[in-house]
């Protein structure tokens, strides 16, 4: 244990999902309003935090690794774990890693500065983890790296457990943040410059359900931000299909800064499956969504979440998720291997899908995605898109920006032109990279 009473730098490390990334922002301003810097050298720095991830296990393998590297050297720095991982593994991860100084769980981010005063002053191992989560967060101090698109959180924690999945553990249960604080929140950062939110939750759709005297649902929600004119583009991920309702569908269609990409997740297209996981709709249910979908919302993309190899998943049973996909014909799509994770409900089950067979179905699903990717983009060619520019692209010559549905484009522009949406005419693609050029209005 190091007692070290001046602190001035530190390095933040964010795996997982965007839950995760926005945390990272809120701790990351926190502790740059004690004043302490940001550094990318992890060697060098005074504080080094690991927001993890316990979704699946290569996700807690990469910080295990990490956290027992730190330990074989001299310890330098003060090292604090947040995150999901803190969640499941709580004080059984100062017993394995002896040179852990702080472990802050997900509902208690906002004490990271009194833990961190505690670590100084006390030189003990500090465990901060409260099971409920209490809206308390103060958005506003998110130290956010990008200028012109800002996630926002809508509602943490999930109510659905799906037998798989940690996050229920891990998170909590559903608590929506107020719509005065959302909207309050997503003016400051219109007025600020910001052109698109992205509004977080497990499962955004069950917005304000567990507040029925707000009268806010998730539609009723995107309406009140539709009405920020300078907020070009609303996102929101993830969607539960059980709760996509008509309601939303004609929100996204009538709100013109709702983009028509929704994200939710089919996981198989295998009714015994679908059962088996606790997804709590079936293969039918699901199609009828995305045919009402199509319907409604004219030139919807629709993105979702796979999982290849649940426990006792038959060949021919994969194959439904295949046929369902390619029928779909999903823009979007993360497609995984199942991972067995301690204290879900599947864990019950064997783990009975050989690794290969696990590798052979997700090869193949995504040789199928990235075929269908291929024919949508090369469909579009020729077309213009309307794109809102982001930045430079890594190649700091060319703009790269996304349109509505998420797709990338790059092209020849100025630095003027961050920020703003243009209309970009698209010549040709580069595996996944839309190339064009802007259309001057003439
Ligand atoms: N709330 C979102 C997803 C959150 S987790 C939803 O329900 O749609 C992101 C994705 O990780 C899930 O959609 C699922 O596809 C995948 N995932 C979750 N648990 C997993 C596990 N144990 N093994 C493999 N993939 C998993
Ligand atoms: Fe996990 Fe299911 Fe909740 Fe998504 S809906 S976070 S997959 S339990
Ligand atoms: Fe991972 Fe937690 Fe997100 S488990 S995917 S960081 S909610």
């Amino acid at each position: 244990m190091v007692v070290m009473k001046n602190l001035h730098t530190f390095y933040f490390r964010t795996y997982g999902c965007q839950m995760n990334e926005l945390d990272t922002e809120i701790m990351v301003g926190a502790l740059q309003s004690r004043g302490l810097t940001k550094i990318e050298d992890e060697d060098n720095a005074d504080l080094i935090i690991f927001n993890t991830c316990s979704i699946r296990d290569l996700a807690e393998r990469k910080v295990m690794g990490k956290l027992g590297q730190l330990g074989r050297g001299k310890k330098k720095a003060i090292i604090g774990v947040t995150g999901c991982m803190a969640m499941a593994k709580k004080e059984t991860l100062f017993r394995k890693f002896p040179h852990l100084d702080f472990v802050i769980g997900t509902n208690n981010i906002t004490d990271l500065n009194t833990v961190l005063d505690e670590v100084l002053h006390g030189g003990k191992q500090v465990l901060k983890i409260e099971d409920k989560y209490e809206e308390n967060l103060d958005y506003l101090v998110a130290k956010r790296e990008d200028k012109v698109k800002a996630m926002v959180s809508i509602i943490r924690g999930c109510d659905k457990f799906c037998t798989y999945c940690v996050v229920p553990y891990t998170r909590g249960g559903e608590v929506s943040r107020t719509p005065t604080s959302i909207l309050e929140e997503c003016q400051k950062l219109a007025d600020q410059g910001y052109k698109e939110v992205t509004l977080l939750g497990q499962n955004v759709n069950s917005y304000g359900k567990d507040h029925p005297e707000w009268g806010c649902l998730f539609h009723d929600l995107i309406y009140k931000l539709g009405a920020i004119s300078l907020l070009k583009r609303i996102r929101f991920m993830t969607s539960h299909p059980i709760d996509i309702t008509i309601e939303l569908m004609q929100a996204i269609r009538d709100v013109p800064s709702a983009c028509n990409l929704v994200h939710f997740p089919i996981q198989s297209g295998s009714n015994r499956i679908l059962k088996k996981m606790h997804r709590i709709y079936t293969k039918e249910e699901y199609l009828h969504k995305v045919d009402l979908l199509n319907k409604i919302i004219p030139n919807v993309s629709l993105g979702t979440d796979i999982i290849v190899g649940f426990p006792t998943e038959t060949e021919a049973e994969f194959q439904e998720t295949y046929d369902i996909f390619k029928q779909i014909r999903y823009s979007i799509a993360f497609i995984y291997a199942y991972s067995p994770r301690k204290g879900t409900p599947a864990m019950r089950w064997k783990d009975d899908i050989p690794e290969e067979v696990k590798e052979e179905r997700l090869q193949k699903l995504l040789a199928l995605y990235s075929q269908i990717g291929d024919e949508q983009r090369a469909a579009i060619l020729g077309s213009t898109v309307e794109v809102l520019v982001e930045r430079f692209n890594r190649d700091q010559k060319l703009l790269k920006g996304r349109t509505t549905c998420w797709k990338k484009v790059i092209f020849p522009g100025d630095e003027s032109m961050i920020g703003t949406l243009q209309q970009v005419k698209l010549h040709s693609f580069n595996h996944q990279t839309l190339l064009g050029d802007v259309v001057t209005r003439g």
